[in-house]
């Protein structure tokens, strides 16, 4: 049997997953449902990268150790992939025994083949990307995430990267696929041809990684660590491997998000010719899924929490959204409304009205049996273009998917389902049904409507695996809908004669607006306020009139401060240092019982812990609170609210017509108590 291995990458653990780490994993899902059906033995890993500075302070911040949050943080991951129904076939954490000895292996076998080497290193480090920068007098910013480096100076472990240049490129000439897209793919090329630098791969100021092999000092780099995930997470090992590796490596696929393809297509290539191993197929590299035009990620504060999704609409229409909306690549801009649509006219109106009206119709009128067609000779024209347009479509379907255009392939499965509701309409089935000497055209009009129902559910079944099995069932199919081959479907495959099962609406229409102010309501999650366009930022010195008033809880940053004194509405440089503004970090938060818009802090302000009211609770749930960096005027006189004393306030931009409150927060990681000049 041919075999198929797939990856995503091993998921950071320094924060909860949100829609953009759901994105790789969905789509990797859906590739392995399908090479299944397609008859392949896949192996699909996920799993979680571990180690690192990065991991080490997101930990120390919540006076944990670096392994207690990432035990935190997987477990995490691990309930949101049952929750989308991800199947994945080995799940990787580079805190395991067996991943140290794989790493420190690759890492000895680089050595021994004379590609490492000791040296003493001096750079521009960014500790959240876990890069170094091009070397320069003032400390640059990180050319992946733009936050500002750090000087760091140690001995250090170097790969001879300079050594692979032509190596390098002579692969990408050989295998022309294998970085894709090819923009992508010429984006490499050209920062190869460029030049390359040894990479330092190790580190003594880090504790918390691998120990390079007989140099306890030293811990592995961290990026060197989690690539090997790859190999370990199917039983690389040193001495002899387990069968499992010999069987899947090298894999087919390994899919990235764009911000990463310089790890996976220079240094891991080279990496691997280094230790002998044989290298992917191919690297695909797709785009950001952006909140407000720009990335969604944690440090931004942008992101989708994709439990509120599943929780309100299911898991899929989650991954029918990610695959259909974006093609597989580009970045794609998330907003409710878009997802909303997309269920009601894609889900709930061409598949699931398709369904409901085909089988209402053969439950009324044929005892809840599927009819037999007429005999071809008695099918019309009209039958056999729609048999042949099924046909088509599942070549298509193939061809797309085996290029991972995964929206093309839903398009052109689509197309077919607007065919099949043209193909009723045309035909006008519930007009025969009175009619007895009509039976036999309404029994080939309703078999030919479920045939063409049979095979998208064969053909949707990895994007939308829980509906087309409901599907499945309510055709009265008897065997297993996973145990279809995708490669053989033929026309006719429909068991006639069978029970149909029980036909309940499979994709309920939703009324926009109502979910919308639901998932409002329930999260406190900003939904339709985030989606308007960023207005002026409301920070201390913002005029009075910026700040909508709101009525049980005071605005949150409505400081007017000093501002009135001084005649054109400026404040001297001596009324701003008035204002003692600092960063806390949210370590509790709570609703006020019988107030809806005020939630209760406790925030550690560096040198203390002080309680915070603020009316923030329909942007913000508490939970996703927790943890977070905000800044407070640390110097407001305390006052009571609702019986409770609120000691200090919190900044944040005031947005849209509704005033929706946006916390002030920063890209880099900063103390607590740090004070803001
Ligand atoms: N730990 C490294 C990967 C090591 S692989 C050996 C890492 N982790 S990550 O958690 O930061 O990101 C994992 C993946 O999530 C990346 O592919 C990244 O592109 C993807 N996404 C994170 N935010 C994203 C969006 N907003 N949109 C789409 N995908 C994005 O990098």
């Amino acid at each position: 049997m041919k075999t198929f291995y797939l990856t995503t990458p091993l998921y950071y653990v320094n924060a909860r997953p949100h829609l953009g780490h759901t994105y790789t994993t969905v789509v990797a899902d859906c590739l392995s449902r399908y090479k299944k059906m397609q008859g392949f033995d896949v192996c699909l890993l996920t799993g979680t990268d571990e180690h690192g500075q990065n991991i080490e302070r997101a930990a120390a911040a919540q006076g944990l150790s670096p392994k207690q949050l990432a035990d935190q943080i997987t477990a995490e991951y691990q309930k949101l992939w049952a929750r989308l129904g991800i199947e994945y076939d080995q799940f990787i954490r580079t805190t395991e025994s067996r991943h140290y000895a794989g790493a420190a292996e690759v890492f000895k076998r680089a050595f021994n083949s004379g590609a490492i080497y000791k040296g003493q290193y001096s750079g521009w480090y960014c500790i959240s990307c876990n890069l170094f920068a091009p070397e320069s007098e003032t400390a640059p910013k990180c050319e992946v995430c733009e936050r500002p480096t750090e000087r760091v100076t140690e001995e250090s472990y170097f790969f001879r990267l300079s050594d692979f240049q032509q190596r390098l490129l002579d692969h990408y000439g050989k295998h022309p696929d294998f970085i894709m897209p090819l923009s992508r793919r010429n984006e490499v090329v050209s920062f190869v041809s460029g030049g390359l630098k040894d990479l330092s791969i190790s580190r003594t100021s880090v504790k918390w990684g691998i120990p390079v092999p007989d140099e306890q000092n030293h811990v592995i780099y961290v990026w060197f660590d989690a690539l090997v995930g790859y190999l370990t997470g199917i039983g690389f090992a040193p001495g002899a491997s387990a069968e499992s590796f010999q069987k899947y490596w090298p894999a087919q696929v390994q899919l990235v998000g764009k911000d990463i393809l310089r790890f996976h297509t220079v240094y891991w290539p080279a990496f691997l010719m280094a230790a002998g191993l044989e290298l992917p197929k191919q690297v695909f590299a797709h785009g950001w899924w952006l909140k407000d035009e720009v990335k969604m990620s944690k440090s931004r504060g942008n992101v989708i929490d994709p439990h509120l999704l599943l929780t309100h609409f299911g898991s899929d229409a989650v991954r029918y959204f990610l695959l259909r909306e974006v093609p597989f690549g580009l970045d794609g801009t998330f907003s409710y409304e878009a997802f909303i649509q997309r269920v009601n006219s894609d889900l709930a109106n061409d598949f699931g009205n398709l369904v409901s009206r085909t089988l209402t119709l053969v439950a009324k009128n044929f005892s809840n049996g599927m009819p037999y067609p007429s005999a071809i000779e008695g099918r019309l024209a009209l039958d056999q273009e729609l048999e042949k347009k099924a046909l088509a479509t599942v070549e298509a379907y193939q061809s797309h998917m085996n290029g991972l255009a995964f929206s093309k392939a839903l398009e052109s499965v689509w197309d077919l389902l607007a065919h099949a509701n043209r193909y009723l309409n045309d035909n006008a089935p519930w007009a025969l049904t009175d009619n007895l000497a009509e039976r036999p055209r309404l029994a080939t009009i309703l078999y030919t409507s479920a045939e063409v129902i049979r095979i998208t559910a064969v053909l949707l079944a990895p994007v939308l695996p829980e509906s087309c099995k409901r599907v499945w069932e309510q055709l009265g199919m008897k065997s297993p809908l996973r145990s279809q081959r995708i490669d053989e479907i033929k026309w006719g495959g429909l068991t006639v004669g069978s029970n149909l099962g029980e036909i309940t609406p499979i994709f309920p229409r939703l009324d926009k607006k109502a979910a919308i102010e639901k998932i409002f309501q329930e999260s406190g999650a900003p939904v339709v306020g985030s989606e308007t366009k960023p207005e002026k930022a409301t920070a201390a010195g913002a005029s009075a009139k910026s700040v909508k008033p709101q009525p049980s809880a005071p605005p949150v940053a409505e400081a007017k401060v000093a501002a009135a004194s001084v005649p054109d509405g400026k404040i001297t440089i001596d009324d701003f240092a008035k204002v003692e503004l600092r960063v806390a970090q949210v370590i509790s938060a709570e609703r006020v019982p019988g107030a809806d818009k005020l939630l209760k802090l406790m925030v550690d302000v560096g040198t203390e812990t002080r309680q915070i009211l603020a009316g923030i609770a329909k942007a913000y749930s508490p939970e996703s609170l927790v943890g977070r960096k905000i800044v407070i005027v640390a110097n407001l006189q305390p006052r009571k609210m609702r019986g409770l004393e609120s000691n200090g306030m919190l900044l944040a931009a005031s947005v849209g017509d509704e005033g929706q409150p946006v916390l002030a927060g920063f890209l880099e990681d900063v103390p607590n108590g740090a004070k803001l000049k």
